[in-house]
């Protein structure tokens, strides 16, 4: 921790000596405080985040007329093609050469959660939560292939000592405590449009989250890459805490991408309807990147071809693979900086914290997706997302707890009934009693039916609630 002197000396070097403007009215502790945050000041990036904003705001940043787009080509995987790239990817796994990484270091603001958003029970039956669904695949992944797939998870600041207390508190859901790494990702300052660090409270700077295409630097920092390489892997699956449908380290995508060499591959589904906001995979200016819904215009996102479909049709729901190489090389060479202009709580003159009704800062972020920029081979890959996605993001409504579990039951009903099990539906294909099947104990609706059809398997009663867990 600095000293007084050094503090006062580093902060006048970098045009931020307001920082210390309360330093006479702060007690011990508060001092403390106050220095304790100057030293998690990392002072080169925020003169990067300064020319980022000064740019912004003079227009220097502004995009130079953007070249024309049209969207990405996407694979389906059918028949022989789909059973060549399971076969590639099983024969990964076999070889524990893939990691997965959840990202975990939202804030869940909308969901209004008090907690890590990991921590949210989605069980239908049993509440589990969103962590167990994550963990308790990798350890049907394990048990399949024989070999651990070392799970990454990116908290923040905010959430990392609840997060790894939650883990430790549930035995990490039955995974080996040695395979899971967690890793915090990086915070910025906010400023004023002078690019001033903001004091929120006089002891105390603002500091948001860095975005999660934070990942990238954040896996450098922590070790999380180093570990990765001295494991061996040579690909991660990545995925985002609130989606506990998603198909973890699934075999024919992280397959697909292996046979082809790919450096960055990402799945994409259908959007449910062209609003959406999904952000939509393109070629522009001889590259693939994934633009967010709001650079479309209404008629863009409305735009149909002669067969009725939409023209951009499939949204990226941030699933992808990346290759351990270019995770490597993305860490060294950086994403870019993104500005938005937003609320930021800050101290008044008297010391005490008012909340803004209007935007009054900057804030900095990066993107996971601009990585594709860089990546030689992308290929795009279509899933289905009764299957795969229902995520947790808005305490009612579109996407919210309601609607996850409904989904995972009516997916688990699927399963059940592809098995055998008469469960009875109502007319939109949800079941009418509760449905919980733990993916330890089956992770797809083939493992299903060979677990129901083993010697002294559970027997179903459709006309109950279904719940299977492993014994572990
Ligand atoms: P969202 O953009 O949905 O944000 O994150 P959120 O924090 O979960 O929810 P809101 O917007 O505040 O309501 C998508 C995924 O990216 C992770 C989140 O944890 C989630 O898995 N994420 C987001 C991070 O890990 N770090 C970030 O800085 C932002």
């Amino acid at each position: 921790m600095p000293t007084y002197e050094e503090a006062q000396k580093i902060l006048a070097e970098n045009g931020q000596s307001h920082v210390l403007a309360f330093w006479d009215r702060l007690d011990e502790a508060g001092r403390a405080n106050l220095l304790a945050q100057v030293a998690k000041i990392d002072f080169p990036t925020v003169a990067r985040l300064r020319g980022v904003l000064a740019d912004a705001l003079s227009g220097a940043a502004a995009p130079a007329a953007a070249a024309p787009m049209e969207p990405a080509p996407v694979r389906v995987l059918e028949g022989a093609e789909r059973e060549a790239a399971f076969a590639r990817g099983e024969e990964e796994l076999r070889a524990g050469r893939v990691g997965a990484l959840v990202v975990a270091g939202g804030q869940g603001s909308r969901l209004g959660f008090d907690g890590p958003k990991g921590c949210y029970p989605v069980g239908p039956i049993t509440d589990e939560p969103l962590f167990f669904f994550h963990a308790r695949k990798l350890l049907a992944l394990k048990r399949r292939y024989g070999r651990p797939v070392p799970f990454y998870v990116m908290t923040s600041e905010t959430n990392d000592a609840a997060t790894r207390a939650f883990f430790a508190e549930h035995r990490f859901f039955g995974l080996d405590e040695r395979d899971v790494f967690f890793f915090v990702q990086g915070m910025w300052p906010a400023l004023t449009p002078e690019g001033r660090i903001i004091l929120d409270r006089p002891d105390h700077v603002f500091f948001g989250p860095d975005g999660h295409g934070g990942t990238l630097a954040a896996l450098e920092r922590s070790g999380a890459l180093a570990d990765m390489e001295a494991r061996g892997l040579s690909s991660v699956f990545y995925f985002q805490v609130d989606n506990p449908m998603v198909d973890v380290a699934d075999p024919a995508f992280v397959g697909f991408h292996a046979a082809a060499g790919a450096d960055l591959s990402v799945k994409v589904c259908a959007k449910r309807d062209p609003q959406e906001g999904l952000g939509v995979a393109v070629r522009r200016g001889g590259r693939t990147e994934i633009v967010e819904y709001t650079e479309f215009t209404d008629e863009q996102k409305s735009e149909r071809l002669p067969d009725g479909e939409l023209r951009y049709k499939y949204g990226s729901v941030a699933i992808h693979v990346f290759s351990v190489p270019f995770l490597r090389r993305e860490a060294d060479a950086g994403l870019p900086i993104h500005v938005a202009h937003k609320k930021v709580p800050v101290v008044d003159a008297s010391g005490a914290t008012t909340k803004p009704s209007a935007p009054n800062a900057y804030k900095f972020e990066k993107f996971i997706f601009d990585a594709l920029a860089d990546a030689k081979v992308c290929p795009c890959v279509a899933f289905d997302r009764e299957e795969e996605f229902s995520p947790v993001k808005n305490a009612e409504g579109a996407d919210s707890p309601a609607t996850c579990r409904a989904d995972l039951s009516r997916k688990w009903a699927r399963w059940l009934l592809a098995a055998g099990v008469p469960v009875p539906l109502d007319g939109r294909g949800y079941p009418l009693r509760r449905i919980e099947i733990d993916p330890a104990f089956a992770h797809d609706a083939a493992a299903l039916a060979g677990r129901l059809a083993a010697p002294g398997a559970p027997a179903p009663d459709p006309a109950g609630d279904i719940l299977l867990r492993d014994a572990d």
